[in-house]
Protein backbone atom coordinates (compact mmCIF):
# COMPACT_ATOMS: atom_id res chain seq x y z
CA UNK A 1 0.00 0.00 0.00
CA UNK A 2 1.48 3.36 -0.70
CA UNK A 3 2.18 5.66 1.91
CA UNK A 4 -0.68 8.32 0.80
CA UNK A 5 -3.64 5.28 0.99
CA UNK A 6 -1.87 4.08 4.39
CA UNK A 7 -2.61 6.85 6.10
CA UNK A 8 -5.65 7.88 4.39
CA UNK A 9 -6.86 4.36 5.80
CA UNK A 10 -6.44 5.17 8.97
CA UNK A 11 -8.99 5.51 11.20
CA UNK A 12 -8.06 8.83 13.27
CA UNK A 13 -9.79 11.88 15.43
CA UNK A 14 -8.72 15.27 14.87
CA UNK A 15 -8.94 17.21 17.53
CA UNK A 16 -7.25 20.60 16.65
CA UNK A 17 -9.29 22.33 13.87
CA UNK A 18 -11.02 25.96 13.92
CA UNK A 19 -13.86 25.78 11.86
CA UNK A 20 -13.54 29.55 10.79
CA UNK A 21 -10.44 28.10 9.61
CA UNK A 22 -11.48 25.56 7.12
CA UNK A 23 -13.32 28.49 5.13
CA UNK A 24 -11.23 27.67 1.72
CA UNK A 25 -11.11 31.52 -0.37
CA UNK A 26 -13.82 29.92 -3.21
CA UNK A 27 -15.82 30.03 -0.60
CA UNK A 28 -15.25 32.83 1.25
CA UNK A 29 -15.91 34.61 -2.38
CA UNK A 30 -19.45 33.18 -2.35
CA UNK A 31 -20.58 34.26 0.87
CA UNK A 32 -19.22 36.91 0.09
CA UNK A 33 -21.41 37.66 -2.67
CA UNK A 34 -24.16 35.96 -1.49
CA UNK A 35 -24.39 38.53 1.91
CA UNK A 36 -23.37 41.68 0.09
CA UNK A 37 -19.73 41.89 2.10
CA UNK A 38 -17.01 43.46 0.73
CA UNK A 39 -13.53 41.66 0.81
CA UNK A 40 -9.88 43.45 0.86
CA UNK A 41 -9.40 41.08 -2.26
CA UNK A 42 -9.87 41.35 -5.84
CA UNK A 43 -9.88 37.28 -6.49
CA UNK A 44 -9.48 33.89 -5.00
CA UNK A 45 -5.97 33.77 -6.34
CA UNK A 46 -5.21 37.20 -4.98
CA UNK A 47 -6.21 36.05 -1.79
CA UNK A 48 -4.31 32.92 -1.67
CA UNK A 49 -1.61 35.10 -2.05
CA UNK A 50 -2.31 37.43 1.22
CA UNK A 51 -1.57 33.88 2.86
CA UNK A 52 1.93 34.61 3.37
CA UNK A 53 2.52 34.51 7.05
CA UNK A 54 5.32 35.48 9.29
CA UNK A 55 4.02 34.83 12.85
CA UNK A 56 0.58 34.06 14.52
CA UNK A 57 -0.32 37.21 14.69
CA UNK A 58 -0.18 38.11 10.87
CA UNK A 59 -2.16 35.42 10.64
CA UNK A 60 -5.12 36.15 12.89
CA UNK A 61 -5.65 39.59 11.51
CA UNK A 62 -6.24 37.78 7.88
CA UNK A 63 -8.21 35.00 9.85
CA UNK A 64 -10.37 37.59 11.37
CA UNK A 65 -11.10 39.77 8.49
CA UNK A 66 -12.20 36.67 6.43
CA UNK A 67 -14.63 35.26 8.99
CA UNK A 68 -16.58 38.47 7.89
CA UNK A 69 -18.54 36.65 5.32
CA UNK A 70 -20.17 34.14 7.66
CA UNK A 71 -23.50 35.74 8.53
CA UNK A 72 -26.62 33.19 8.66
CA UNK A 73 -27.64 29.97 10.19
CA UNK A 74 -26.97 28.56 6.73
CA UNK A 75 -23.48 29.58 6.03
CA UNK A 76 -21.86 28.02 9.21
CA UNK A 77 -23.85 24.83 7.90
CA UNK A 78 -22.53 24.73 4.51
CA UNK A 79 -18.64 25.54 6.31
CA UNK A 80 -18.94 22.64 8.76
CA UNK A 81 -20.23 20.56 5.77
CA UNK A 82 -17.70 21.11 3.61
CA UNK A 83 -15.12 20.10 6.10
CA UNK A 84 -16.60 16.91 7.47
CA UNK A 85 -16.80 16.11 3.69
CA UNK A 86 -12.89 16.95 3.91
CA UNK A 87 -11.95 15.24 6.85
CA UNK A 88 -14.35 12.00 5.64
CA UNK A 89 -12.11 11.85 2.61
CA UNK A 90 -8.89 11.48 4.60
CA UNK A 91 -10.21 9.11 6.83
CA UNK A 92 -11.00 10.63 10.04
CA UNK A 93 -13.71 9.30 12.00
CA UNK A 94 -14.12 11.58 14.54
CA UNK A 95 -13.41 15.29 14.89
CA UNK A 96 -13.99 17.77 17.74
CA UNK A 97 -13.91 21.18 16.33
CA UNK A 98 -13.13 24.65 17.69
CA UNK A 99 -15.30 27.24 17.53
CA UNK A 100 -14.58 30.95 17.99
CA UNK A 101 -18.45 32.84 18.98
CA UNK A 102 -17.05 36.06 20.36
CA UNK A 103 -15.51 37.00 16.42
CA UNK A 104 -19.13 36.37 15.50
CA UNK A 105 -21.08 38.02 18.11
CA UNK A 106 -18.80 41.44 17.79
CA UNK A 107 -20.31 41.59 14.21
CA UNK A 108 -24.31 41.28 15.41
CA UNK A 109 -24.43 37.64 14.47
CA UNK A 110 -26.16 36.04 17.27
CA UNK A 111 -24.44 33.09 19.83
CA UNK A 112 -27.07 30.68 18.58
CA UNK A 113 -27.28 31.30 14.90
CA UNK A 114 -23.51 29.98 15.12
CA UNK A 115 -24.55 26.98 17.44
CA UNK A 116 -27.18 26.26 15.47
CA UNK A 117 -25.28 25.92 11.81
CA UNK A 118 -22.63 23.97 13.45
CA UNK A 119 -25.10 21.78 15.09
CA UNK A 120 -26.99 21.21 12.59
CA UNK A 121 -23.89 20.18 10.48
CA UNK A 122 -22.93 17.66 13.08
CA UNK A 123 -25.77 16.00 12.64
CA UNK A 124 -25.72 15.74 9.06
CA UNK A 125 -22.36 14.69 9.19
CA UNK A 126 -22.87 11.59 11.40
CA UNK A 127 -26.18 10.79 9.72
CA UNK A 128 -24.75 11.05 6.17
CA UNK A 129 -20.92 10.84 6.24
CA UNK A 130 -20.49 8.46 9.48
CA UNK A 131 -18.10 11.43 11.09
CA UNK A 132 -18.96 11.59 14.86
CA UNK A 133 -18.16 15.12 16.26
CA UNK A 134 -18.46 17.83 19.20
CA UNK A 135 -18.40 21.10 19.68
CA UNK A 136 -15.40 22.97 21.79
CA UNK A 137 -16.42 26.90 22.52
CA UNK A 138 -12.86 28.92 22.27
CA UNK A 139 -12.27 31.68 23.68
CA UNK A 140 -10.13 34.58 22.38
CA UNK A 141 -8.10 35.51 24.85
CA UNK A 142 -6.51 38.63 23.40
CA UNK A 143 -10.27 40.33 25.04
CA UNK A 144 -10.76 40.34 28.72
CA UNK A 145 -11.75 38.15 30.94
CA UNK A 146 -15.21 40.14 31.68
CA UNK A 147 -15.30 39.26 27.71
CA UNK A 148 -14.90 35.73 28.19
CA UNK A 149 -17.61 35.60 30.96
CA UNK A 150 -20.27 37.76 28.67
CA UNK A 151 -19.73 34.96 26.36
CA UNK A 152 -19.78 32.19 28.69
CA UNK A 153 -23.03 33.63 29.97
CA UNK A 154 -24.57 33.33 26.89
CA UNK A 155 -23.48 29.80 25.93
CA UNK A 156 -24.61 28.84 29.43
CA UNK A 157 -28.47 27.97 28.49
CA UNK A 158 -26.45 25.76 25.45
CA UNK A 159 -24.66 24.24 27.91
CA UNK A 160 -25.78 20.51 27.06
CA UNK A 161 -24.98 21.22 23.20
CA UNK A 162 -21.21 22.23 23.86
CA UNK A 163 -18.98 20.14 24.67
CA UNK A 164 -15.93 21.56 26.10
CA UNK A 165 -14.29 25.12 25.99
CA UNK A 166 -11.18 26.41 24.81
CA UNK A 167 -8.44 29.05 24.48
CA UNK A 168 -6.88 30.50 21.69
CA UNK A 169 -5.93 33.66 19.35
CA UNK A 170 -2.49 36.20 20.30
CA UNK A 171 -0.28 33.98 22.94
CA UNK A 172 2.47 36.18 23.79
CA UNK A 173 1.66 38.49 26.60
CA UNK A 174 -1.98 36.68 27.10
CA UNK A 175 -0.67 34.00 29.71
CA UNK A 176 -3.62 31.25 30.45
CA UNK A 177 -3.73 32.47 34.19
CA UNK A 178 -5.70 35.39 33.13
CA UNK A 179 -8.46 33.17 32.41
CA UNK A 180 -8.44 31.20 35.48
CA UNK A 181 -11.05 31.81 36.92
CA UNK A 182 -13.46 31.58 33.75
CA UNK A 183 -12.15 28.10 33.18
CA UNK A 184 -12.79 27.55 37.40
CA UNK A 185 -16.32 27.82 35.89
CA UNK A 186 -16.59 26.13 32.74
CA UNK A 187 -15.06 22.98 34.64
CA UNK A 188 -17.78 23.91 37.29
CA UNK A 189 -20.24 23.34 34.74
CA UNK A 190 -18.84 19.95 33.59
CA UNK A 191 -17.63 21.12 30.11
CA UNK A 192 -14.01 19.22 29.37
CA UNK A 193 -10.86 21.61 29.14
CA UNK A 194 -8.35 22.26 26.35
CA UNK A 195 -6.31 25.38 25.89
CA UNK A 196 -3.53 26.25 23.71
CA UNK A 197 -0.22 26.56 25.33
CA UNK A 198 3.40 26.48 24.12
CA UNK A 199 2.78 27.38 20.27
CA UNK A 200 4.58 30.80 20.24
CA UNK A 201 4.37 31.13 23.97
CA UNK A 202 6.68 29.79 26.51
CA UNK A 203 6.45 26.38 28.40
CA UNK A 204 5.69 28.49 31.18
CA UNK A 205 2.31 28.99 29.55
CA UNK A 206 1.88 24.84 29.33
CA UNK A 207 2.79 24.66 33.18
CA UNK A 208 0.21 27.71 33.96
CA UNK A 209 -2.65 25.93 31.66
CA UNK A 210 -1.89 22.41 33.62
CA UNK A 211 -1.82 23.95 37.51
CA UNK A 212 -4.38 26.77 36.71
CA UNK A 213 -6.46 25.96 34.46
CA UNK A 214 -6.89 22.29 34.81
CA UNK A 215 -6.53 21.46 31.22
CA UNK A 216 -6.84 17.80 29.56
CA UNK A 217 -5.70 18.69 26.60
CA UNK A 218 -2.38 21.11 25.11
CA UNK A 219 -3.15 22.34 21.67
CA UNK A 220 0.32 22.94 19.86
CA UNK A 221 2.78 22.22 23.17
CA UNK A 222 5.66 22.25 20.92
CA UNK A 223 7.73 24.37 22.71
CA UNK A 224 7.16 21.82 26.16
CA UNK A 225 10.31 20.51 25.11
CA UNK A 226 12.47 23.31 26.00
CA UNK A 227 11.99 22.38 29.83
CA UNK A 228 12.71 18.45 30.55
CA UNK A 229 10.77 18.64 33.69
CA UNK A 230 7.87 19.76 31.68
CA UNK A 231 8.27 17.22 29.43
CA UNK A 232 8.81 14.27 32.41
CA UNK A 233 5.23 15.08 33.64
CA UNK A 234 3.46 15.03 30.53
CA UNK A 235 4.69 12.05 29.54
CA UNK A 236 3.86 10.71 33.20
CA UNK A 237 0.32 12.39 33.38
CA UNK A 238 -0.11 10.98 29.82
CA UNK A 239 -1.97 14.64 28.63
CA UNK A 240 -2.05 14.71 24.58
CA UNK A 241 -0.63 17.09 22.84
CA UNK A 242 -2.66 18.46 19.56
CA UNK A 243 0.22 19.25 17.13
CA UNK A 244 0.04 21.28 13.61
CA UNK A 245 2.90 20.46 11.46
CA UNK A 246 1.94 22.77 8.27
CA UNK A 247 0.89 25.31 10.97
CA UNK A 248 4.18 25.39 12.84
CA UNK A 249 5.94 25.94 9.34
CA UNK A 250 3.42 28.45 8.23
CA UNK A 251 3.27 30.58 11.54
CA UNK A 252 7.33 30.23 11.58
CA UNK A 253 7.67 28.31 14.62
CA UNK A 254 9.66 25.80 12.74
CA UNK A 255 12.14 27.09 10.07
CA UNK A 256 11.18 23.97 7.82
CA UNK A 257 9.54 20.50 7.97
CA UNK A 258 12.70 19.03 8.16
CA UNK A 259 13.51 20.59 11.36
CA UNK A 260 10.35 20.38 13.39
CA UNK A 261 10.21 18.27 16.60
CA UNK A 262 7.74 15.84 16.51
CA UNK A 263 9.80 12.84 15.96
CA UNK A 264 11.68 13.80 18.75
CA UNK A 265 8.11 14.49 20.64
CA UNK A 266 7.16 10.80 19.80
CA UNK A 267 10.38 9.37 20.24
CA UNK A 268 10.74 10.97 24.23
CA UNK A 269 7.11 9.00 24.71
CA UNK A 270 4.86 12.20 24.68
CA UNK A 271 0.75 11.28 23.68
CA UNK A 272 1.07 13.69 20.06
CA UNK A 273 -1.51 13.72 17.77
CA UNK A 274 -1.50 15.41 14.40
CA UNK A 275 -4.19 18.12 13.12
CA UNK A 276 -4.67 20.76 10.79
CA UNK A 277 -5.64 24.08 12.95
CA UNK A 278 -6.84 26.35 9.86
CA UNK A 279 -6.23 24.06 7.20
CA UNK A 280 -7.55 26.59 4.40
CA UNK A 281 -5.07 28.86 5.34
CA UNK A 282 -1.61 26.55 5.97
CA UNK A 283 -2.07 24.46 2.57
CA UNK A 284 -3.81 21.04 3.47
CA UNK A 285 -5.95 18.97 5.89
CA UNK A 286 -4.91 16.24 8.28
CA UNK A 287 -4.42 13.73 5.23
CA UNK A 288 -1.62 16.50 4.21
CA UNK A 289 -0.04 17.25 7.67
CA UNK A 290 0.62 13.63 7.93
CA UNK A 291 1.85 13.03 4.94
CA UNK A 292 4.84 16.31 5.21
CA UNK A 293 5.45 15.19 8.30
CA UNK A 294 5.77 11.72 7.41
CA UNK A 295 8.48 12.23 4.14
CA UNK A 296 9.88 15.19 6.36
CA UNK A 297 11.05 13.38 9.40
CA UNK A 298 11.23 9.19 7.54
CA UNK A 299 8.55 8.77 10.03
CA UNK A 300 7.76 4.81 10.03
CA UNK A 301 4.53 2.96 9.40
CA UNK A 302 4.48 2.00 13.32
CA UNK A 303 4.73 6.18 13.65
CA UNK A 304 1.90 6.67 11.96
CA UNK A 305 -0.33 4.20 13.82
CA UNK A 306 1.22 6.06 16.83
CA UNK A 307 -0.05 9.14 15.92
CA UNK A 308 -3.55 8.08 14.67
CA UNK A 309 -3.93 5.77 17.98
CA UNK A 310 -3.24 8.71 19.87
CA UNK A 311 -5.78 10.88 18.41
CA UNK A 312 -8.35 7.96 19.16
CA UNK A 313 -7.11 7.66 22.70
CA UNK A 314 -7.07 11.61 23.55
CA UNK A 315 -10.85 12.50 22.05
CA UNK A 316 -13.51 13.11 24.67
CA UNK A 317 -15.57 9.90 23.00
CA UNK A 318 -16.82 7.27 25.67
CA UNK A 319 -14.96 3.67 25.36
CA UNK A 320 -17.90 2.29 23.78
CA UNK A 321 -17.52 4.68 20.61
CA UNK A 322 -13.53 4.68 19.98
CA UNK A 323 -13.57 0.71 20.27
CA UNK A 324 -14.72 0.09 17.01
CA UNK A 325 -12.17 1.93 15.92
CA UNK A 326 -9.30 1.11 17.49
CA UNK A 327 -10.21 -2.68 16.08
CA UNK A 328 -9.91 -0.94 12.52
CA UNK A 329 -7.06 0.73 13.41
CA UNK A 330 -4.92 -2.18 14.57
CA UNK A 331 -6.36 -4.25 11.35
CA UNK A 332 -4.91 -1.68 8.92
CA UNK A 333 -1.67 -1.18 10.65
CA UNK A 334 -1.55 -5.37 10.28
CA UNK A 335 -1.96 -4.73 6.58
CA UNK A 336 1.15 -2.82 5.86
N1 LIG B 1 -6.89 30.64 16.09
C1 LIG B 1 -6.93 29.94 14.97
N2 LIG B 1 -5.77 29.28 14.79
C2 LIG B 1 -4.99 29.55 15.87
C3 LIG B 1 -3.70 29.17 16.29
N3 LIG B 1 -2.93 28.36 15.56
N4 LIG B 1 -3.22 29.67 17.44
C4 LIG B 1 -3.97 30.50 18.17
N5 LIG B 1 -5.20 30.89 17.83
C5 LIG B 1 -5.71 30.43 16.69
ZN1 LIG C 1 -5.20 26.37 16.85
Amino acid sequence: MDLKAFIRRLPKAELHLHIEGSLEPEMMFDLARRNGVILPYASVEETREAYAFSDLQSFLDIYYAGAAVLIHERDFYELAMAYFRRAQADGVVHAELFFDPQTHTARGVAFETVLAGLERAGQDALAQLGVSSRLILCFLRHLSEADAFAILEQARPHRHRIHGVGLDSSEQGHPPAKFERVFACCHDLGLRLVAHAGEEGPPSYVWEALDRLRIERIDHGVRATEDPELVARLVRERIPLTVCPLSNIKLRVFPDMAQHNLKHMLDRGLCVTLNSDDPAYFGGYIGQNFLEIAQALNLSRNDLVTLARNSLHASFVTHAERAPWLVELEAVAGQD
